[in-house]
C-alpha cells in the first residue's frame, strides 16, 4: 500500500530525490565511493556543497549581501545563536505566536533586554497579531518572528514593518511561497520539513549584521566562523547537504519557488475548503492567519479524533495525529506532499464523515 506521511517533520521527501540518492548511494558520481563516505575536503563533495549554496541563492534569489550558511544544531540551536550573535546593544522585541517562538524569546532574555512586543497565546495561538498595530521598542538590535507556526497553523501573510532588522524563523515555510529576503536581516529553518533530511540547519544572514558577535558567543556559535570557512569549518552533515542539494535542484526544474507555492495553495485550498464545507470537521485558526503547511482539524469529539488517527493509518495516511498541545489532527502538506495525497485525504475524511455522522445520530 501507497504511504502519505503527513507528518510535521522529519517528514514526506520527494520520491524523485530519494530515487536518485537510492540510485547514486554506493556509487556516487563514479568515484567507486558512497557520498557517505567521504572527506568534507573532497573534491566530490566541495562540488555538491557549493552547488547547494548557489542553487539555493538562485531559487530564494539572495544576493551577495546576504551569507549562506549550512548548519548544525537545528533552528532550536538558532533561539540562541541568534542573539548571541546579533547582541550590539543586546535589545530585541519578539512576536509570540506559538511554541517555538515562546521557546526563542526564553533564550535570548538570557542575553539581554527581551521584551514581548505581541503575543497570540490569549486565543491559543489560533492567530497572528495584526502587524500594522505593533508599536515596537526603538534603538534594536532586531525584531524576531515565527513566521510559519507548525503545532497551531498559522502564518504570517505580511510583515511586521520595523526599523530594526527582521529575524525569522522560516522552519515550516522555507521554500513553500516566494519570500523577498531583502525584507529580512536573517532567516533560519530546520532542514526537516520542506528541505531533506534532520541534522542540517540553514541561516541566511545579512553579512553587515554578523560582525559583532557578543564576547561570549562560542566559537561554534558565531556566524563568521562559518562565513569565513564557507560552512565548511568542522565536518558538516554532509549527507543532510547532499539531499538538500538535490532538492534545490528539483525546486529549480520545476520553475522555482513561484510554481511550487501555486502548488501548495491549490493543495491547502482543497483541503480547507471541505473542512470549511463540512459540518463534521472543523479548523480553529482565523481564517486569514491558516497556515498552507499545517493544517490542524478536529472531529465533533476526542473519540472520533482518535479512532480518525488510527482508522487514518490502516488507510495508508500515517502520522495525522495533532501535537499533545492541540489535540485533534494535524495534516502537514509541504512542499513533497503530491496533491494526491491531500486528494486522499479528503477521500478518506468524506467516508469517515459518513460512517460517524450516521452512528453520532443513532
Ligand atoms: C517553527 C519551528 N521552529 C523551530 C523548530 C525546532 O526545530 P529543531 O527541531 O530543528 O530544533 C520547529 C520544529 O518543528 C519548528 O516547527
Amino acid at each position: 500500500m501507497k504511504v502519505y506521511n503527513f507528518s510535521a517533520g522529519p517528514s514526506m521527501l520527494s520520491e524523485a530525490v530519494k530515487l536518485e540518492v537510492q540510485r547514486d548511494f554506493l556509487n556516487f558520481s563514479n568515484s567507486g565511493m558512497s557520498i557517505v563516505e567521504m572527506s568534507h575536503r573532497s573534491k566530490f563533495f566541495e562540488d555538491v556543497h557549493n552547488q547547494g549554496i548557489t542553487l539555493l541563492k538562485e531559487i530564494m534569489n539572495i544576493n551577495d549581501d546576504y551569507e549562506v550558511l549550512f548548519l548544525q544544531g537545528g533552528a532550536s540551536q538558532q533561539f540562541d545563536a541568534v542573539p548571541l550573535n546579533l547582541f550590539a546593544k543586546g535589545r530585541a522585541d519578539y512576536i509570540v505566536t506559538g511554541s517555538f517562538a515562546a521557546k526563542a524569546t526564553t533564550e535570548a532574555k538570557k542575553y539581554g533586554d527581551v521584551v514581548i512586543a505581541a503575543s497570540s497565546k490569549d486565543k491559543n495561538y489560533t492567530y497572528i497579531p495584526n502587524v500594522d498595530s505593533i508599536n515596537f521598542r526603538e534603538n534594536l538590535d532586531y525584531v524576531h518572528i515565527t513566521q510559519n507556526n507548525t503545532i497551531f497553523g498559522t502564518r504570517y501573510t505580511s510583515l511586521p514593518k520595523t526599523e530594526a532588522p527582521l529575524v525569522s524563523d522560516v522552519s515550516s515555510m522555507i521554500l513553500s511561497e516566494e519570500i523577498d529576503i531583502s525584507k529580512y536581516g536573517l532567516v533560519y529553518a530546520g532542514a526537516q520539513k520542506n528541505i531533506g533530511p534532520a541534522g542540517l540547519t540553514v541561516v541566511i544572514v545579512k553579512k553587515e549584521l554578523m560582525r559583532t558577535p557578543m564576547p561570549i558567543c562560542p566559537t561554534m556559535l558565531r556566524y563568521s566562523t562559518h562565513a569565513d570557512a564557507n560552512s565548511l569549518y568542522n565536518t558538516p552533515p554532509c549527507f543532510c547537504i547532499y539531499m538538500a542539494m538535490l532538492a534545490f535542484k528539483e525546486i529549480k526544474a520545476l520553475g522555482g519557488v513561484k510554481e511550487v507555492y501555486k502548488t501548495n495553495l491549490h493543495k491547502a485550498s482543497l483541503l480547507y475548503d471541505y473542512i470549511d464545507n463540512s459540518s463534521f470537521y472543523s479548523n480553529k485558526v482565523f481564517l486569514k492567519d491558516r497556515s498552507l503547511m499545517n493544517v490542524p482539524f478536529i472531529t465533533p469529539s476526542a473519540e472520533l479524533d482518535s479512532l480518525f488517527v488510527s482508522q487514518a493509518t490502516q488507510n495508508g495516511l500515517v502520522s495525522l495525529k495533532g501535537h499533545r498541545s492541540v489535540g485533534g489532527m494535524r495534516a502537514s502538506i509541504y512542499n513533497a506532499m503530491p496533491v494526491e495525497g491531500v486528494e486522499k485525504l479528503i477521500l478518506f475524511m468524506k467516508k469517515f464523515e459518513m460512517q460517524n455522522k450516521t452512528a453520532l445520530r443513532s
